[in-house]
């Protein structure tokens, strides 16, 4: 029966709709049900876009893909949608800042291709890295893109949104736990607290692929506020000295976070003014760089107990003295 391409779209997005919550019934694998696809809807210009292209030879539907935030770093911190996304997948892009274990969680089937730093190789080009997951969508595979921490901050989720788009191709966000919020909870520090800070920050120290750029120091100077610092260990004596320049006082509490939320998470007490002089002493793993007075209560308890140092403590020395440090 000969059915004209308009219909023929109806229909598989119809089917899309409804086949993978029958898929998961009765048998033991996970349900993948698929809420909205951004743009998908029928007459919207994605929709209309998708219509006018050409279908890849011999396939009958289109693939899906799923931009899927691996979080922190610590299998237990995936969504149960991310979860269930990873169990469904045909296809897992990955970066190399996924940490160890949640790869396990795909289905053993899937393809795995890593497109991130691994090894002494640079990671893919972003162009590159687009125009992969396009080719396995429209190859018709489920396709996951996996990304450290949450797609949304600081993971290029927009551009490839954007290109996924403009091809008419069906894509949804699995949020995931940011760097900033998964070390504020590992490291037992609210990243707000009454009367003391009353805002947070997310911002990268880093230009736009290596380029270097001079972040707005004092607009990001507020005394009653939390940096969260991603990208910027590097950076780490010219944030200190854009921080302090702007008026941050010189004894304001940074704490650098290194693989956070993972077995190796190693933490670097300083203050603004010995990170301007020295950077910070962290490894080669991500560093995230938390700055403002809502960590002083645990740089101080860290400092007693080092007979007043507060520079590069490892606070799981201290084990159940961290734990028992008062906050909110
Ligand atoms: C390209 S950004 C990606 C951020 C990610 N999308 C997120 O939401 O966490 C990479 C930076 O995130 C921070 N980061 C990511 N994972 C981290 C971790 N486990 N511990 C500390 N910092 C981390 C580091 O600053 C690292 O350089």
């Amino acid at each position: 029966m000969l059915i004209s391409a308009k219909w023929r779209d109806g229909l598989a997005a119809l089917v899309r709709l409804l086949v993978p919550r029958v898929a998961g019934a009765g048998g033991g694998a996970p349900t993948l049900t698929l809420p909205r696809f951004a743009g998908e809807g029928i007459g919207t210009k994605a929709g209309k876009l998708r219509q006018s292209l050409p279908r890849p030879a011999g396939e009958d539907r289109w693939g899906q893909v799923a931009l899927v935030g691996a979080g922190p770093g610590d299998p237990d911190l995936l969504t149960v949608a991310a979860v269930k996304a990873l169990a469904a997948a045909e296809v897992v892009l990955y970066d190399a800042l996924v940490g160890d274990g949640i790869l396990d969680l795909a289905n053993p089937k899937a393809e795995r291709i890593c497109v991130g730093k691994r090894s002494g190789r640079h990671s893919l080009p972003q162009g590159e890295i687009n125009a992969l997951i396009a080719f396995h969508a429209r190859r018709g595979k489920r396709v996951v893109r996996l990304k450290g921490g949450d797609p949304m901050v600081f993971g290029r989720a927009g551009e490839e949104i954007e290109h996924l788009d403009s091809l008419g191709i069906p894509v949804r966000v699995v949020p995931g736990i940011t760097a900033a919020l998964g070390c504020a909870a590992s490291t037992g520090l609210s990243l707000t607290r009454r009367g003391v800070s009353r805002a947070v920050t997310f911002v990268t120290a880093h230009g736009r692929d290596g380029e270097r750029f001079e972040p707005d120091w004092a607009r990001l100077a507020d005394p009653q506020g939390t940096l969260a610092i991603y990208m910027g260990r590097e950076q780490a004596r010219a944030v200190g000295q854009g921080l302090t320049g702007a008026g941050l006082p010189a004894n304001t509490p940074v704490l650098a976070v290194e693989n956070g939320c993972r077995p190796d998470e190693r933490r670097y007490w300083t203050t603004l003014g010995a990170m301007a002089e020295q950077g910070v002493a962290a490894g080669k793993g991500p560093t995230l760089l938390l700055v403002g007075e809502a960590l002083r209560p645990r740089q101080v308890g860290a400092a007693d107990a080092l007979a007043g140092t507060a520079d590069s403590i490892d606070l799981r020395a201290f084990g159940d003295f961290a734990q028992r440090l008062d906050h909110d």
